[in-house]
């Protein structure tokens, strides 16, 4: 595993490959398994993955009680890097922003127990909330950040824009925007405002939710409520694109390196300039077996030029990861 840090923080090493635990709450994802989904913490920890992402929706408290338990077996705390979320509140299933000073607080004290810690390590603000002037949420998560209960403050789906007015009231270490070789909008945007600033960036959905696996092919079923069942790149007729450019992707990359397509679809996440930490989802402990054969090694310009005209060929349209975006409170 190759390490980082969270630049103006004393949080370090950090991997630059975290364990993404949206489905291991569930929600979303077509339920979990909690024997699977603790073994998947562990072989992350046991392969050298030291930062876990989660928030308390995924699974409504569920990904981070399992998250919990996980670290009460392996003990260590002071050696895995916690990034938690916060600002999004939810009704039943239904969810909604909100990142009022009340909500925070509320929810703080509810992930520190579930988490089973009396620290976060990376406290981030899941989605911006126009509800809640931006000054207001900064004030309290530095609040948060002077009296030690987090030791770094980030935002996740914020804009340059709003990441300039939250940074007028807060110090802002990590951005969370979402990233990979099928989403690459935070190009033009949040990675070179990051770069410039020097916020770490954590990019999601590195394998595009599994479409970047390989594992995809036109039969795959979904069960329950899982996400991929309303993902537009999952409908027809993009699928079927999608996955032609996931084969021509194999191809190349098949030749190239002798290598399946998920190798690249890491790699290439990471050999982005503005990138720091890939979050890469598991539920599975066997999906991370080949996490550290991602490492010691570089796509090459050759590569990354035939990837980009593969993609644009294949897919002259793209679609974006806005389908995502939970509802305002109003
Ligand atoms: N801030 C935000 O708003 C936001 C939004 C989305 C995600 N995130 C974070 O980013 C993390 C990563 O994103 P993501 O979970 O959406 O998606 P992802 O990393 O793009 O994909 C994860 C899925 O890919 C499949 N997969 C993983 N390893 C595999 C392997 N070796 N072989 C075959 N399939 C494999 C699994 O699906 P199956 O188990 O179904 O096979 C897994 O659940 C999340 O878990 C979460 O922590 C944050």
């Amino acid at each position: 595993m190759k390490y980082t840090k969270i630049r103006n923080t004393d949080i370090q090493p950090v991997s630059r490959i975290g364990l993404g635990s949206w489905a291991i709450g569930g929600w979303l994802w077509g339920g979990t398994s909690e024997h699977d989904a603790i073994n998947t913490i562990l072989a992350a920890l046991e392969r050298g993955v030291n930062l876990i992402d989660t928030a308390p929706v995924y699974g409504m408290g569920k990904a981070e009680e399992i998250i919990g338990q996980a670290l009460a077996i392996y003990g260590r705390r002071e050696d895995v890097i916690i990034a938690t979320k916060v600002g999004l509140e939810w009704d039943g299933n239904k969810i909604f922003r909100n990142s009022s000073k009340k909500r925070i607080l509320k929810e703080i004290d509810e992930s520190l127990k579930r988490l089973g810690t009396d620290y976060i390590d990376i406290y981030q603000v899941h989605w911006p909330d126009a509800s809640t002037p931006i000054g207001k949420t900064a004030d309290v998560m530095h609040e948060l950040y002077k009296n030690g209960k987090i030791r770094a403050i980030g935002a996740s789906n914020y804009s340059p824009q709003q990441m300039d007015k939250f940074r007028e009231y807060s110090p802002l270490h990590t951005s969370q925007p979402p990233f990979n070789l099928f989403e690459q909008g935070a190009v033009f945007d949040v990675l070179p405002y990051c770069h410039t600033y020097g916020i770490t960036t954590l990019t999601y959905g590195t394998l595009c939710r599994g479409l970047l696996s390989g594992r995809m092919k036109s039969d795959t079923e979904f069960k329950g409520d899982d996400i991929r069942k309303i993902d537009p790149k999952f409908q027809e007729p993009n699928y079927s694109k999608y996955l032609n450019a996931v084969e021509k992707l194999n191809e190349f990359t098949q030749g190239k390196y002798d290598k399946g397509i998920i190798y690249i679809a890491v790699r290439w996440v990471l050999d982005h300039e503005g990138v720091d930490i890939a979050l890469w989802g598991a539920r599975q402990p066997e999906q991370l077996e080949v996490v550290n054969e991602i490492m010691g090694w570089e796509l090459d310009r050759e590569a990354k030029n035939t990837i980009e005209k593969i993609i644009k060929e294949s897919l002259p349209e793209p679609i974006g990861a806005e389908f995502m975006a939970p509802p305002e409170k109003s």
